[in-house]
């Protein structure tokens, strides 16, 4: 087919993947023509009509148009497709004895207060209060030192402090921690609870048109970095929760659940789980 030729339903795809010009960067080719074949197909699969390729540009355009610093409903929109865990485990496949990625998720703080480790990142007095401990290891099992466990939570309402800026204080159920030689970190927070992703907006509407719920198991996330190393991106997930198969964003992964046990000391749940680093 050359440049020219005149679209057809027949070869549609072909029609404008031919009007590419010449010198184009070779990847971005390879993904644009990919995707107008993908896009062409599904549009042919279902017979799409009219009105229905018509709604689909309008529930594109109220997703931008509820975008603003503090709310990005595209990512939240890929994350309920699963195209988010699936950009993620396509660029983070690991050896097996690693710690696995998750989902990132919109409410991480960069430069969260550096705390001592040991110290409390709830910063209210509400939530079941839970020790977490463990190491940061390589694969053969040796403390990493001068790790950061970069760690946020939601409250024990189950909102994240920057959705609650005029409630709940600053840096609340944040913190970062970095590991001395024994590779151990530890840490006060709450025992997290599950909570909805916004749902106020079109992806909450598309996941009550089919018939899917909001919520999130209770979960803590992690990012994990250290000099040489792959960072990762996780949580830890209580394996008592009833959200655990169902998760809105697809986020659990059986390796990440860790045990919530009753605590006998100074708080009332103890978690421990050690991550495990891969050299990058
Ligand atoms: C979160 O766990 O913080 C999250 C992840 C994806 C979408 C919304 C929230
Ligand atoms: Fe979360």
């Amino acid at each position: 087919m050359t440049k020219e030729s005149y679209f057809t339903e027949e070869d549609s795809a072909e029609a404008v993947n031919a009007r590419m010009g010449d010198n184009i960067n070779p990847r971005l080719a390879e993904v644009m023509s990919s995707l107008v074949r993908h896009l062409h197909a599904f549009a042919k699969d279902i017979d799409l009509r009219q009105e229905e390729w018509d709604l689909a540009i309008e529930f594109l355009t109220r997703t931008g148009q509820i975008c603003s610093p503090e709310r990005q409903e595209f990512i939240l929109l890929s994350d309920t497709l699963g195209v988010s865990m699936l950009v993620d485990a396509i660029n983070n496949r690991r050896p097996s004895g690693a710690t696995e990625n998750t989902v990132f998720g919109p409410f991480h703080v960069a430069e969260a207060p550096i705390r001592a480790m040991g110290d409390s990142i709830n910063l209210e007095s509400k939530g079941e209060s839970c020790l977490f401990e463990g190491r940061v290891v390589d694969i053969d099992g040796n403390p990493i030192q001068g790790a950061t466990v970069d760690v946020w939570s939601d409250n024990a309402d189950g909102y994240y402090d920057v959705q609650q800026p005029d409630i709940q204080p600053k840096f609340n159920n944040r913190g970062r921690f970095i590991t001395e030689a024994d590779g151990i970190y530890s840490f006060v927070g709450i025992k997290p609870v599950a909570y909805p992703i916004p749902d106020d907006g079109p992806v909450g509407k598309m996941l009550s048109a089919l018939g899917r719920h909001p919520n999130r198991p209770a979960h803590l996330h992690f990012l994990i970095t250290a000099p040489g190393y792959e960072k990762i991106v996780t949580h830890i997930f209580d394996g008592e929760d009833k959200w655990l198969s169902s998760d809105a964003v697809f986020g659990v992964k059986e390796s990440l659940i860790a045990p919530f046990e009753p605590n006998t000391e100074k708080t009332q749940w103890r978690a421990s789980f050690d991550f495990v680093m891969v050299k990058s």
